[in-house]
């Protein structure tokens, strides 16, 4: 069992792997850092290295995300107790994603310069609240196919999450905590603001399309 400050750093650790950087290294021996979007991310690792690298890195970044929140926070000393409208088992499990969300976009074996961390961010929401992941990802599917954009789509499902959270609880009343609905605006402003080079090239019409991805390299 361990203390929540060690959890924290595992995870952030854990969320620091930069599975696209690495991967592309091992398999090809390219940088995804020089080509594409420049992205440490799993798009990128598509778009450059094909679709085994590319989904390779999304599980991976998945993946970390989902080990954070849905293991680590569990290895904490003793039971924790609710907090008034708080849960704080909740709490831990999504301070324990939100390291590893850090550990991607600030990764300790990269610098501290990283990816988007919008994998990451998926997994541990995942993990947290599987159901309305389901909705998000199907959001993100009906962006994705008729614009061709994943960073519109990773925007839009991003804005969408607190979106379909709030709806859950004050529209249908379930028991999901107000945590997830807070972490889940913070994390929904973090992605745009991780988009921001992407928003510029949107809107001058210079954005990477799906269909630029090369699935054949992989
Ligand atoms: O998850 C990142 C994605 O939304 C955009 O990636 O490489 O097109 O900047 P990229």
């Amino acid at each position: 069992m361990l203390s929540i400050a060690v959890i924290l750093v595992l995870s952030y650790l854990i969320g620091s792997v930069p599975s696209s950087v690495w991967l592309g290294k091992l398999v090809h021996g390219v940088d995804v850092r020089d080509y594409g979007s420049g992205n440490a991310g799993a798009t990128n690792a598509f778009r450059v290295l094909g679709w085994k690298v590319g989904s390779s890195a999304l599980l991976l970044d998945m993946g970390k995300g989902a080990l954070a929140a849905g293991v680590f926070s569990q290895l904490r000393l003793g039971a924790v107790p609710s907090f008034g409208a708080w849960e704080l088992d909740t709490v831990i499990m999504l301070l324990a994603g939100l390291a590893a969300i850090v550990g991607h976009i600030f990764p300790l074996y990269l610098g501290f310069d990283g990816g988007k961390g919008v994998a990451t961010t998926a997994g541990v929401l995942l993990a947290v609240t599987p159901l309305t992941m389901l909705i998000v990802m199907a959001i993100f599917v009906a962006v994705l196919l008729p614009s061709g954009y994943v960073s519109l789509a990773s925007m839009t499902s991003a804005v969408a999450f607190p979106i379909a959270v709030a709806v859950q609880i004050f529209v249908f009343g379930t028991g999901l905590d107000l945590s997830v609905l807070v972490v889940g605006v913070l994390l929904a402003l973090g992605i745009v603001i991780a988009h921001r080079s992407n928003i510029r090239r949107l809107m001058n019409g210079e954005e990477n399309q799906f269909s630029s991805f090369r699935p054949a390299q992989g």
